[in-house]
C-alpha cells in the first residue's frame, strides 16, 4: 500500500491556548486526515536558526511521523510573512489594496521552496502518494520535478482562487500559475474558486480546457483541477462533546449569561474574517433594538494571528475599537454585551461553548471554506438547536445553504438576520439544522481525504497527453 505524504508550511495543532491553530483551518483538517490514513508529515517546525539545515527533525505523533525543518530569519520574513501572507494571502482574498509586491519576498518565496524540495525529495520512496497545501507551497511541484520526483504530485488550495481580472495585477502572475500546472491534480474548496481557475488558464496562458471535466493541457502536460470541499473530523469532533472539558465549559458559558441568548463567532484575527464589518452589524442591531441589549451576549473569540504583519496590526487595533465603542454605548452596570476574547481556546472547550450559544455568526468578506460554520453546526443540541449565520462569501455557503445567509458588508443585512436567529421558531430551527447536520456529518473530512486521495491514485503518470484524450 502506497505511504501518504503530506507536505504544508504548518504541521499539527499548536497547543490551543494563545495560539490560534484550533479555530479550524488547515492544520486541523490534516491531523484528522494523517491519523486515517497514517503517513508522513512535513512542514516548517515554526522555529528560526540562522543556518538551517535540510535535514528534518523526525518525531513520532498519533501514528504520523512528522518531520520539520527550521527557517533562517530571512525565510521567515520574505517568504511567510511576505509572499506567502502579504503578497498572495490579501491577494487571494481579492484585497488588491492590501497585497504588497516586493522583489524580495518572491525571491525568498523561491527559496524556501527549493529547500523544502531538497527535504522531499530525499524522504519520498517511490510508491508515495504526495499531497501538498496550500499556497506556500505552489511552486513546489515543480521543483520536486526538477529533483527527479515522478510520484503522483497532488495539491489542494485552502484559500479561495482571485477572479482573472485580481490576480493579472500579481507581478509574474504566469510563472506561479505554470508551475502550479506541473501537479497532477489539483483541488480547490468549491466550484467558484475552481471557476476562477480554469478562466486564467485558459484566457492567460492559453490552455486548452475541458470545463466539464476540469481538464487543462499545457506544454504536453495534462492536469486535473476539481473541487473537494474539506470537512470536520465529525465523529472526533462530536464525541468531544461528552468529556467534562465540553460539558465544564457549556456550563461556565450559560451559567455566565443566565437568560440572555448568547451569540459566537471564532476567528483568527484577520481582515479576511470581517470582523470589524460583523462589529457594525451588531452595534447597527443595538441602535435598531436597545431592549434587546439585555437579550443578547455577543462573544467573538479572536487569537491573534501573524502579528509581525502591519494589516494584522491594523486590524486588532481597529476591532479593539469598535468593541469598546458599542459596548460604551451599550453596557448597563451590571451587563456588557460584547465579550471580545483575544484567547484561543482547545476543541472540547468549543465544542462546549458553541452548544451553549443561540446563534453562530460566521461572517468573513471572503474565506476558502470555513470550518467553523461547520463546527458549530455538529455541536448544536438536536432538541433546541442554535441558529446560523453565514457570510455568502465563503466557501462553506455553497453547502450549508440552510444557513441564513448574508453579505457581510452590509450592517444592515447583518442586523436583520440577528433578528431573524432570535425570533426563529423551534420548528423552523430544527428543520433548518437537521439539513445542515447531515451535510456536516457526511462532506466529512474523511472523505475529503478519501475522494482527494483515490482521484490522485487513479492518475496515470507521466500524464503527457495531448488535447482531446
Ligand atoms: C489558513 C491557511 C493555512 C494556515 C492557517 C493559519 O487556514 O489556509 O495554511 O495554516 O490559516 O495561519 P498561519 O499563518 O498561522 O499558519
Amino acid at each position: 500500500m502506497s505511504r501518504l505524504v503530506v507536505i504544508s508550511n504548518r504541521v499539527a495543532v499548536p497547543k490551543a491556548r494563545g495560539a490560534a491553530g484550533a479555530q479550524g483551518g488547515l492544520a486541523g483538517a490534516l491531523v484528522a486526515a494523517l491519523r486515517k490514513a497514517g503517513g508522513l508529515w512535513l512542514g516548517w517546525s515554526g522555529e528560526e536558526c540562522d543556518h538551517p539545515s535540510p535535514q528534518p527533525v523526525i518525531n513520532t505523533q498519533d501514528g504520523v511521523s512528522v518531520a520539520t525543518i527550521d527557517l533562517a530569519p530571512h525565510d521567515v520574513e520574505e517568504y511567510y510573512n511576505g509572499y506567502a501572507n502579504s503578497t498572495l494571502w490579501p491577494l487571494f482574498h481579492y484585497r488588491i489594496d492590501l497585497t504588497e509586491h516586493e522583489r524580495e519576498f518572491s525571491k525568498g518565496y523561491e527559496r524556501v521552496n527549493d529547500l523544502f524540495a531538497e527535504t522531499a525529495s530525499k524522504l519520498i520512496e517511490p510508491d508515495d502518494l504526495v499531497w501538498i497545501h496550500d499556497y506556500h507551497f505552489i511552486p513546489l511541484g515543480e521543483r520536486l520535478r526538477a529533483c527527479g520526483v515522478s510520484n503522483r504530485l497532488g495539491f489542494f488550495l485552502h484559500i479561495p482562487w482571485p477572479p482573472t481580472r485580481l490576480l493579472v495585477v500579481l507581478p509574474y502572475h504566469e510563472r506561479l500559475v505554470r508551475s502550479l500546472l506541473h501537479y497532477d491534480l489539483i483541488g480547490f474548496q468549491c466550484t467558484e474558486w475552481l471557476e476562477s481557475f480554469l478562466h486564467y488558464c485558459r484566457k492567460e496562458l492559453g490552455a486548452e480546457v475541458d470545463e466539464k471535466k476540469g481538464y487543462i493541457w499545457l506544454e504536453g502536460r495534462k492536469t486535473i483541477a476539481r473541487a473537494y470541499p474539506i470537512g470536520i473530523d465529525y465523529e472526533h469532533f462530536t464525541s468531544l462533546g461528552d468529556s467534562e472539558e465540553a460539558r465544564e465549559t457549556e456550563q461556565r458559558v450559560l451559567a455566565s449569561t443566565r437568560r440572555r441568548s448568547a451569540m459566537i463567532g471564532v476567528d483568527r484575527l484577520d481582515y479576511s474574517k470581517g470582523l470589524p464589518e460583523r462589529m457594525d452589524g451588531v452595534g447597527r442591531f443595538f441602535e435598531r433594538h436597545p431592549e434587546r441589549a439585555s437579550d443578547l451576549v455577543f462573544i467573538q473569540i479572536a487569537p491573534p494571528s501573524r502579528e509581525d504583519i502591519g494589516s494584522y496590526k491594523r486590524i486588532r487595533e481597529t476591532l479593539e475599537q469598535k468593541t469598546g465603542q458599542i459596548n460604551g454605548a451599550f453596557s448597563k452596570v451590571d451587563m456588557v454585551p460584547i465579550r471580545y476574547v483575544n484567547q484561543g481556546h482547545s476543541p472540547a472547550e468549543l465544542f462546549g461553548i458553541y452548544r451553549a450559544c443561540k446563534i453562530g455568526l460566521v461572517t468573513p468578506l471572503r474565506d476558502g471554506m470555513n470550518l467553523v460554520a461547520k463546527e458549530f453546526v455538529a455541536a448544536q443540541d438536536p432538541e433546541d438547536p442554535g441558529v446560523l449565520i453565514l457570510s455568502r462569501f465563503a466557501g462553506a455557503a455553497q453547502q450549508l445553504t440552510e444557513a441564513i445567509l448574508v453579505n457581510p458588508y452590509s450592517a444592515d443585512e447583518l442586523a436583520f438576520a440577528i433578528r431573524t436567529a432570535l425570533e426563529m421558531p423551534l420548528e423552523e430551527r430544527k428543520r433548518r439544522w437537521k439539513i445542515l447536520e447531515k451535510c456536516v456529518r457526511e462532506e466529512n473530512v474523511a472523505e475529503w481525504t478519501e475522494n482527494f486521495t483515490r482521484d490522485l491514485k487513479s492518475i496515470d503518470r507521466p500524464c503527457a497527453m495531448s488535447a482531446g484524450e
